[in-house]
This record gives C-alpha cells, sequence and structure tokens, in this order.
C-alpha cells in the first residue's frame, strides 16, 4: 500500500483497503507510543495548520503528531492569516507549499479544501468542513475496533442533525467498512439523498446497509454504537438554537435510548459535547430554554458505556497515521 503523496481530503476518494491500511498504521503507531518507542521518521519535514473554525483535539492531534514524527508544525488562527481576506485559496495554496511538506486546513465548504488541494503540490489534509470530517472518521473506527474487536456486521445508529459533516462522514465511514448505519432523526434533518444514494451503492458492495428513520426506538433497537453530535454545528448562526432544541429533543441520547440498544452497546461523541450546563454556551442555553443536557444526558456521558475520552485519544493516533502514510 503506497499512500505517498496524496490528499486526504474525504473517506469517499479511499478504498477500504486503503482506510483498513491507515487503521492498521495507527494501531501500529499508537502501540509504539505506548512503549515509548519513537517514531521520528519525518524529521526535518514541516507543516502547516489552518484553522478557520476553532478547535481542541483536532488541533492538538495534529501538533502533537508532528512533533511525535519530528516535524515542525505552524498553527495559523481564524484571524491571523491573510486567507480569504487578502489572498485567495489558490495563492494561499502556492505560498504554503512552498515552505510546507503537508498543510491541514479546517473551514467551511469542502469545496475549498479541494481548492486548496487542486492548487498545493503537497499533501492537504481535511480537519473538518460543513460537509465532511475524515480524521474523525479514522479515531471512531479506531475506537469501535478496538472495542468489538472487528468492524464489519457493526450497527451504527446516529441521532441528531444527519445532514452536517459528522453523519454525512459517518454514514461514508460504515458503508466504506461494511458497516450498518442508520441516521435516527426526523426526515428534515436526514442525510442528502444524493449521498444516501452513493452510500447505498458502496454499501452494496461491503455488506454493509444504510438505513433511515423517523422512530427513535426502532432507529435505536439493538444497536452496537449509539452516537451523536452537537445540534447546532460551528459557523452555524445563534436562531437556530430554538428550532434545534425543539426539532431534536426526542432523538436526545438518554438512558432508555441506551437501555434499548444492545447490551453491550457504545456510547460515541466526537466532542465537544453538551451534556452538563458547565460551559457558557451550555448555561446560556440552559437559562434560555430550561433545560440542563442537550443531544446526550450527562448520565449516559459519564456511564461506562461512554468511549468518548477514547476516541479523542484516538485523533492523535490516526491524524499521526495519515501524516506517516501520505508524506
Ligand atoms: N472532534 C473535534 O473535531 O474536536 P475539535 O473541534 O476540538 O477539534
Ligand atoms: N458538527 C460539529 C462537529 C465538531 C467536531 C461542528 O461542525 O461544529
Amino acid at each position: 500500500m503506497n499512500l505517498k503523496g496524496r490528499d486526504f481530503l474525504k473517506l469517499l476518494d479511499f478504498t477500504s483497503e486503503e482506510i483498513l491500511y491507515l487503521l492498521d498504521l495507527a494501531a501500529e503507531l499508537k502501540n509504539k507510543k505506548k512503549q515509548g518507542i519513537p517514531v521520528d521518521t519525518l524529521r526535518g519535514k514541516n507543516v502547516a495548520l489552518i484553522f478557520e473554525k476553532t478547535s481542541t483535539r483536532t488541533r492538538c492531534a495534529f501538533e502533537v503528531a508532528a512533533h511525535d514524527l519530528g516535524m515542525g508544525s505552524t498553527y495559523l488562527d481564524p484571524t491571523g492569516s491573510q486567507i480569504g481576506k487578502k489572498e485567495s485559496i489558490a495563492d494561499t495554496a502556492r505560498v504554503l507549499a512552498g515552505m510546507y511538506d503537508g498543510i491541514e486546513y479546517r473551514g467551511f465548504e469542502q469545496s475549498i479544501v479541494e481548492e486548496l488541494a487542486k492548487y498545493s503540490k503537497v499533501p492537504v489534509w481535511n480537519g473538518l468542513t460543513n460537509e465532511f470530517h475524515p480524521t474523525q472518521m479514522l479515531a471512531d473506527l479506531l475506537t469501535i475496533r478496538e472495542h468489538f474487536g472487528f468492524l464489519k456486521g457493526i450497527k451504527l445508529t446516529y441521532m441528531g442533525d444527519a445532514r452536517y459533516n459528522m453523519g454525512n462522514s459517518l454514514m461514508v465511514a460504515c458503508a466504506k467498512m461494511g458497516m450498518h448505519f442508520t441516521a435516527c432523526t426526523t426526515q428534515k434533518y436526514f442525510p442528502a439523498k444524493e449521498l444516501v444514494e452513493e452510500c447505498e451503492k458502496i454499501a452494496e458492495q461491503t455488506g454493509g446497509s444504510i438505513t433511515l428513520t423517523e422512530d427513535a426506538m426502532t432507529g435505536t433497537k439493538d444497536v452496537d454504537v449509539v452516537y451523536t453530535d452537537v445540534w447546532v454545528s460551528m459557523g452555524e448562526p445563534d436562531e437556530v438554537w430554538e428550532e434545534r432544541i425543539r426539532e431534536l429533543s426526542p432523538y436526545q441520547v438518554n438512558k432508555k435510548i441506551m437501555d434499548n440498544a444492545g447490551e453491550k452497546a457504545i456510547f460515541m461523541h466526537c466532542l465537544p459535547a453538551f451534556h452538563d450546563l458547565k460551559t457558557k454556551i451550555g448555561a446560556q442555553m440552559g437559562e434560555r430554554f430550561g433545560i440542563t443536557e442537550m443531544e446526550v444526558t450527562d448520565g449516559v456521558f459519564e456511564s461506562e458505556k461512554s468511549v468518548v475520552f477514547d476516541e479523542a485519544e484516538n485523533r492523535m493516533h490516526t491524524i499521526k497515521a495519515v501524516k506517516a502514510a501520505t508524506l
């Protein structure tokens, strides 16, 4: 398997075998890190990290992975560069590619990261766009495989806004790996028809399946993984909170949902999560709408079924694998 020079923009661009290769490489790098065996084979290289939206996990994962591999990194924050304001994406790509060996981009439309890659002669990695979050997928697949020992046949249900980056990406990831994906939400929040059809075609080949349902109980019955994400994503206007809380509350992951899922089911969330009032936005929403939790209850979040912090750690090992494989 040779992924040298490849961009990492969305899982649709990769075969199931290539994804498995990245997962195996991540597992190997994780193992070595735990044993204190250094893997700094990319010494002397440098990477640029563009963040037009904020981040904790993705930024830290990209920086630590770069450092572990022996590379330098430059973080460009949402306000501190010329990108988009005084300099086009095409120009930025050519400037950065002259100084760096790889470029990470987190921001808005998928078309921006695709354009960056088009004009960059070095690999570009998608650190989240409105449509896709592919590095998160590798971490999630690794976490699921660590937990159950395999991926093929695993039943995963996503609850909440399934037409955005997380719902889209999980549907693609499940289809690619022969897993059974269910989007459990109201019709308005189902993933786009064209993407559903594309994933159904992939699932036909891999033995997976795609299901869309509005019924929270049917959608989570006996599943292995219950997954959710925030109801309002970065970059969305404040005005949508009221509507989202009203429309997505029936799909909150709570004890009833986890009891309905398989006996050994796990709870997953890409994080950050609104599971209590201990954040500024959580507290504001609590006051405005008289709620104490949103997409997941604190009980489920803190329960033994929750693997969210394993998932977060795996962001670093999998991002390291993407860099090691493509550089
Ligand atoms: N899951 C995730 O991408 O987290 P950050 O927004 O903190 O990077
Ligand atoms: N859907 C969320 C994911 C955060 C990792 C967002 O885009 O804000």
